[in-house]
């Protein structure tokens, strides 16, 4: 059976629509009117036990909301949610016992507590086994680095340091399911890097399921397998990493090193097939469409133009591939 079963869910958010100033205030309390937006527009995947998913969307897709309704913080309007045999938002309780969750920047922890105070009441809570929470703690400790932190107040942390102590105490009584909805944001590269390692090692050894949003890509380079992602509440794309990048990633980079220069460069081909990024006396840098064209075309005709000293090849990654069709300029297959 699957750990995460999404079906048909629907969730629709009655916003009221008030005229500006006094007067709209006074209109709308006698005549209220709303109007309806379908934040999340029938969405089904399944997820099994220790999968990573990356659910990703540009800014307002209805992610967040998904992620709530999935923890049961949020009631769907219509459609299923079973998480571990559980529906969340019937079972609340029980759910919390059996998933962690961060949400971006609120803190789960205890503001004026020092963090090893926070932690040892999450092992009350969650009736943590002594052996398995000291044995958690060590672990969490090593990997986040917390060692240093560990005596002091919440309030005090900085931004990463706080993160780091917030994904530990996620994690502590090792829930089957964890929603991470933006933990990496704000954060600088080291603490993204811990972060993304400690998911990796704690999924491969307890099989923890894991649904991570981010709009840094490079998360999901480096910890997910499986992607879906969704535009305007609708999913457009539900597989494996891979397969999305071969499937909407038709372009390469490629950088030359030159010299000699004769001209600037041109390629009598179609502009979607073929652009110059960058073009200096010593460098050009050009995109290209490997379904259409081969390096090996590319690099002749650019030889025409001046003599090649060096190259370097690089497919589209996810950022540039997303960009694209953020941007409207791919077609996908719903
Ligand atoms: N409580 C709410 N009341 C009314 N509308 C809401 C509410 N929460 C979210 N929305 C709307 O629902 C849509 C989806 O929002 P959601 O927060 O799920 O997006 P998101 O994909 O998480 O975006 P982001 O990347 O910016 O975090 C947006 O249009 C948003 O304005
Ligand atoms: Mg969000």
């Amino acid at each position: 059976m699957a750990m995460i079963e999404v079906k048909n869910l629907v969730k629709t958010y009655k916003i009221s629509e008030k005229e500006h100033g006094m007067i709209g205030y006074v209109k709308h309390l006698f005549h209220p009117k709303y109007k309806e937006l379908t934040a999340v527009n029938d969405i089904s995947f399944s997820i099994q036990e220790g999968e990573l998913v990356g659910y990703i969307g540009e800014n307002g897709a209805g992610k967040s909301t998904t992620i709530k309704m999935l923890t049961g913080l949020l009631t769907p309007t219509s459609g299923e949610v079973i998480v571990n045999r559980i529906v969340p938002n019937e079972k609340r309780l029980e759910n919390n016992r059996q998933i962690g969750a961060v949400f971006g920047q609120k803190t789960q922890l205890w503001w004026d507590l020092p963090v090893i105070e926070s932690f040892a009441l999450i092992k009350k809570l969650y009736d943590i086994p002594t052996r398995e929470y000291e044995a958690n703690l060590k672990k969490f400790t090593e990997i986040l680095d917390l060692e240093e932190l560990l005596e002091k107040q919440v309030k005090s942390l900085s931004l990463g340091q706080k993160m780091r102590c917030e994904i530990a105490a996620t994690f502590l009584h090792n829930p089957k399911v964890v929603y991470l909805d933006e933990p990496t944001i704000g954060l600088d590269i080291l603490v993204k890097e811990k972060i993304r390692k400690f998911i990796k090692d704690i999924n491969q050894e307890k099989k923890t399921t894991v649904i991570l949003t981010t709009h840094d890509l490079k998360d999901i380079e480096e910890v997910c397998d499986r992607i879906i992602l969704i535009d305007k509440g609708k999913m457009i794309y539900d597989g494996p990493k891979e397969a999305f990048k071969n499937q909407y990633g038709k372009h390469i980079v490629a950088e030359f090193v030159i010299q000699n220069k004769m001209k600037n460069i041109t390629l009598e081909t179609s502009d979607e097939d073929f652009e110059v990024i960058e073009e200096s006396e010593k460098n050009v840098k050009v995109k290209f469409n490997h379904d259409k064209l081969t390096i090996m075309d590319i690099v002749k005709s650019i030889s025409n133009y001046c003599e090649i000293l060096d190259m370097h090849i690089q497919e589209e990654g996810l950022e540039e591939i997303l960009k694209e069709i953020y941007r409207g300029d791919v077609i996908y297959d719903t």
